[in-house]
Order: C-alpha cells, then structure tokens, then sequence
C-alpha cells in the first residue's frame, strides 16, 4: 500500500529547511549501506548525529504525530530518526531492499522496518529524474512528488531512485516499525478507519456505527504487537 501525505510542510518550510540543511557537511552514502547495495547507491547523506539534522527530524516527526493519515495509516510504535540525502546530476541508488533491523546510532534501540517514508524536499521542477521507483504487486510504481509531502510504502518492497540528470533532489528518509507488522492488514484496517470517520460525519445510524468500530478494535487488538 502507497500513501501519500500532501503538504506536511509548506512550500516556505521546506524552502528554510533546505536551506538549513545543504548548509552542513555530507558524507558518501555508502557509509550507510549494506555490502550489496553500496554498489549501487551514488548519493550524500547527512552524517547520523548531524545536530541540524537530529532538530529537523524531530520536527519532521512532530508533525506526523500530528497526522491523521499517517497515524492510522502507519500505526507506527517506533520510529527511526529521519535522515537526509541528497542527489545531483549523475547520482541514483539502483534497486534494493532495506535493512529489516536497523539499530538507532547511540541508543540500544532497534527498529524493524515495516514502513518506509520519504519526504520530498526539493521542488519536483527543479530538477530531472530522481523519481523513487516502487515495485509492489501490481507492477512498478513512479513517485516525485511536490517539497513538503510525504510517501509511506511497504518497507518490504523493492525500490529505486532514478538518477538524477539536472539539479538536485534533497529528501529526507526514515522507517516506521508498525504495531501491525503485515502491509496488507494495515490497509484493511485503513480502509475500515476511513469508512467509520466518513460515516461519523455523515452521522450514520449509531448501533452501525458501535459495531463498525467494535470490529475495527478487535481485529487491532488481534493484530498488533505491543
Ligand atoms: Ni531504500
């Protein structure tokens, strides 16, 4: 399941944080890769204790705490500290899976990657390429979407970035350990939550209602991990 979230910041946001941010070192994103897909990973990232880049993840996650879409979407229970990277011209990131596990820098924390989240942070104009490509069950799917939204997807998935042939895409990336572990049990229970929100408002018939949200509840209950 694909989910994006539309304007998590504002175009004026996104413009100050970008500005903030190409303002720090970069490091070869290798440093961050498995054996394997550092052969196909070209791209600088921030380092991972980059102060500028540990404030901006916090905000980044502030804000999705405060999304309805992303928390009933991701049902996230940890999440790792977002990370930044960036692409010019000639670089890319062949197809790949993430890591499953991936320990938090300095803390004995590990986050299994159910969901994984890209928030675009460059304007889609500005540059050529860079799309994050997506191969899920029904075939490949092209995302680039505008600075300031957000794409959840199965981290499960294979994935790429294209390269990038003018200007540059700056993003930022982190994973969501989910109390649902399955991709295809969060989307039923997300199609189920949209339905009972929806009827709420159009103040559907209340016994329904009670015994839509009782099903929602226990199929939660049976599902999730704590
Ligand atoms: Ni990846």
């Amino acid at each position: 399941m694909l989910i994006e979230i539309a304007d998590l910041f504002s175009p004026q946001e996104v413009t100050e944080m970008r500005r903030v941010l190409l303002d720090q070192p970069w490091v070869d994103g290798k440093q961050t890769a498995g054996v394997r897909s550092a052969r196909g990973k070209f791209n600088r990232q921030l380092a991972e204790d980059n102060e500028v880049g540990l404030l901006l993840g916090q905000r980044i996650l502030q804000r999705l705490s405060d999304n309805a879409l992303f928390m009933s979407g991701a049902l996230p229970k940890r999440i790792y500290p977002p990370l930044f990277n960036r692409y010019s011209a000639g670089e890319s990131f062949g197809f790949h899976i993430d890591n499953a596990i991936r320990g938090i820098k300095g803390v004995r924390e590990r986050v299994r990657t159910d969901v994984s989240a890209t928030l675009f942070l460059a304007d889609p104009h500005s540059y050529d390429g860079g799309e994050l490509v997506i191969r899920d069950t029904f075939g490949e799917r092209s995302v680039k979407l505008p600075a300031g939204h957000l794409v959840l997807y199965p981290g499960s998935s294979v994935h790429k970035v294209n390269p990038v042939t003018r200007g540059e895409r700056v993003a930022s990336f982190f994973w969501i350990e989910s109390l649902v572990r399955e991709d295809s049990q969060r989307s039923l229970l997300l199609d189920m939550d949209v339905a009972i929100q929806r009827l709420t408002t159009q103040q559907a018939d209340d016994e329904s209602l009670l015994q839509l949200s009782g099903v929602y509840h226990n199929l939660l209950r049976r599902w999730s991990d704590v």
